[in-house]
């Protein structure tokens, strides 16, 4: 092993924590780094490592007077998404991973681990980055260490987590924490000079143990698969501590709603990667909603445990949002976009002549000149997208305008109402709500959407995502779905469960459903339905609004047909979708929940 030569950013870890000292001093022996540098999470330390990044090409700094505090990354064309192909649970057992899950034995990943990191932070600082996942301190909260030779890494983790000495603080010297070792897997020689955007084209493995709770994640510097605090850890291990523990980890964002009475509900929704999670996570009444208020507890994950009342209760484990930039824009989503006013990081976004950012669908009228996210002159017109489709911002939630008061909360907040739903442009009617808590839970098993940039595979494509975790569940499907149904058992006054679909169409390609801030009349039905103060129908699907139980006055050229038409019930293209059903229940058989069986059976005989 080569002996670090100590360098200015040496720093000494402020930890008495052992199994974390020596799980560091192995890993620094392992990757060979130049130095190591312990995070404190200051501000100081946040605006070096920018400025560090803006000499060496990474970020550039946008115009303070149009984005303060703000920088722009553009990535190697090659490391631009979650790479699910690359992505392992590696259990002891195969069938513990299930058959939607990429398996490899563990003791041959360790050795192929072994390989790679060897040497791999050649040239480069090892970062350590202690992150608290939800508030420091709160009994859902849970704490990460992550490694990464990516100072683009840290800075994002700043933004995304609870970050720095006051982690190393709460963890003390006995505290446990989920070790995540991240490489860009391009170690630097001597000789060599450092790219913008370093990662390795050739080798990436996103990897996760979930038997001893540990991420090993190499080549890539891009979003989930970098950023281990995320999908890796909030997701994939911690469905496994859920399962082992008794509460669930799911990729939902909750919101708050409060009516002009003051009555506050929280709910909670699943929606497959870009199905506008986030525009529902910070959604703006329509005027026709005087005094109604929607505010955001969390955008993507929420951790969720039993409460001593008898009813769930929900934390954000981020303190940030990585947002889909292509599509947001004032109309669209306001908040999202003052979230991102300022402090924020965008990642292959378009650059302005005058400093600041641009994606499209930010604005009607495309601007006459850009740099697009390969660094190339962009025209209107050129035929190339100017933004990456799956562009991002990374921003703070404290920017949110409409920041949930109970969003740094360590207690959470009850949910009342769990909602799943994808993008479909058939047959999925606007709004359902399930029978009771196992036929939801079969409501959101049988999920699919159509696909997009978000993820590798082929857009506009229909994929069964249950719960919207297919890529994100750390274990056997089948088990995750009966662990789900165990979960009744630990509540009294468990949430309502409804499917909705914003994205249903017309036999002319039209939308049937105007979305965005109007989803909130259908969160109206919704909220009133847990009160239990709002009339539904019993139909083979569950229950369901009449055309009249939904307010739609003032939407602009909206009919009550056209309601109807996103509300009716299509027999024959439900005849379909069970079918369609077969392909996950046959893969899942082994380990399918009965009940799951007995639902769709029921399901066939009300059609
Ligand atoms: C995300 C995703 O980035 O779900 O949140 O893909
Ligand atoms: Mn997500």
């Amino acid at each position: 092993m080569k002996t670090a030569e100590p360098s200015p950013t040496e720093t000494a870890p402020a930890t008495r924590n052992k199994a974390l000292l020596a799980w560091v001093e192995t890993i620094r022996a392992l990757c060979e780094p130049e130095s190591v540098h312990w995070c404190d999470g200051s501000q100081e330390e946040y605006d070096r490592l920018c400025e560090s990044m803006v000499q060496a090409g990474t970020f550039t700094r946008l115009n303070p007077k149009k984005r303060p505090n703000s920088f722009l990354a553009l990535s190697n064309p090659s490391d631009v998404a979650r790479v699910e192909d690359r992505t392992f649970i590696c259990s002891q057992r195969k069938r513990d991973a299930g058959p939607t899950n990429n398996w490899t034995p563990p003791a041959e990943m360790r050795a192929k681990l072994q390989g790679l990191f060897a040497g791999c932070m050649r040239g480069r600082t090892m970062y350590v980055v202690p992150f608290s996942m939800g508030p420091l301190g709160s009994p859902i909260s849970h704490i990460g260490v992550e490694i990464s030779d990516s100072p683009y890494v840290v800075v994002n983790m700043r933004i995304m987590t609870r970050m720095g000495q006051p982690v190393l603080d709460v963890l003390g010297a006995n505290g446990a924490f989920v070790p995540c070792i991240h490489s860009v897997g391009a170690p630097l020689e001597p000789w060599q000079d450092d790219v913008p955007w370093p990662c390795n084209k050739e080798q990436k493995y996103i990897v996760h143990f979930p038997e001893t709770r540990e991420i090993w994640s190499y080549g890539s510097g891009y979003g989930g698969n970098a950023l281990l605090g995320k999908k890796c850890f909030a997701l994939r291990i911690a469905s496994c501590m859920a399962r082992d523990e008794g509460w669930m980890a799911e990729h939902m964002l909750i919101v708050g709603v409060e009516s002009p009475e003051g009555k506050k509900d929280y709910v909670a929704a699943a929606f497959p990667s870009a199905c506008g999670k986030t525009n529902f996570a910070m959604l703006i009444p329509p005027a026709e909603f005087k005094g109604w208020k929607v505010t955001t507890v969390g955008d993507d994950i929420a951790w969720i445990k039993p409460g001593p009342d008898g009813r769930l209760y929900a934390i954000n484990p981020e303190a940030g949002y990585f947002g889909v930039a292509p599509g947001t824009s004032a109309k669209s989503n306001a908040n999202a976009l003052a979230s991102c006013r300022k402090d924020t990081i965008f990642t292959n976004v378009a650059l302005t002549p005058d400093g600041d950012v641009w994606w499209e669908g930010l604005t009607d009228q495309p601007p006459v000149l850009l740099t697009d996210w390969t660094g190339k002159e962009w025209t209107p017109g050129c035929g190339r997208l100017a933004a990456h489709a799956n562009a991002r911002f990374t921003a703070p939630m404290a920017n949110n305008p409409v920041l949930d008061d109970k969003a740094d909360d360590p207690a959470g907040v009850p949910i009342s109402a769990f909602i799943f739903g994808g993008r479909r442009a058939t047959t999925m009617p606007l709004v359902f709500q399930a029978f009771n808590w196992i036929h939801g839970t079969y409501l959101g098993a049988t999920m699919g959407s159509e696909m997009t940039a978000a993820a590798a595979g082929t857009v506009g494509q229909v994929r069964r995502d249950p719960m919207a975790m297919l890529p994100f569940a750390g274990y056997n499907m089948g088990e995750y779905f009966g662990h789900w149904l165990e979960m009744r058992k630990e509540m009294t006054r468990p949430p309502k469960i409804f499917h909705v679909n914003w994205f249903r169409k017309s036999e002319n390609g039209k939308f049937l459903w105007p979305g965005f801030g109007d989803n909130m009349r259908v969160l109206k039905w919704i909220i009133d339905r847990c009160h239990g103060t709002v009339y539904a129908e019993e139909t083979p699907l569950g229950w369901m609004p009449r055309p009249q139980d939904i307010d739609i006055t003032g939407i602009k050229n909206y009919t009550a047909e056209t309601l109807q038409a996103a509300l009716a019930i299509d027999v024959q293209g439900w005849k379909r979708e069970v079918m369609l059903q077969d392909e996950l229940f046959f893969d899942l058989n082994a380990d399918l929940p009965k009940e799951l069986l007995f639902q769709r059976e029921l399901l066939i005989s009300r059609l």
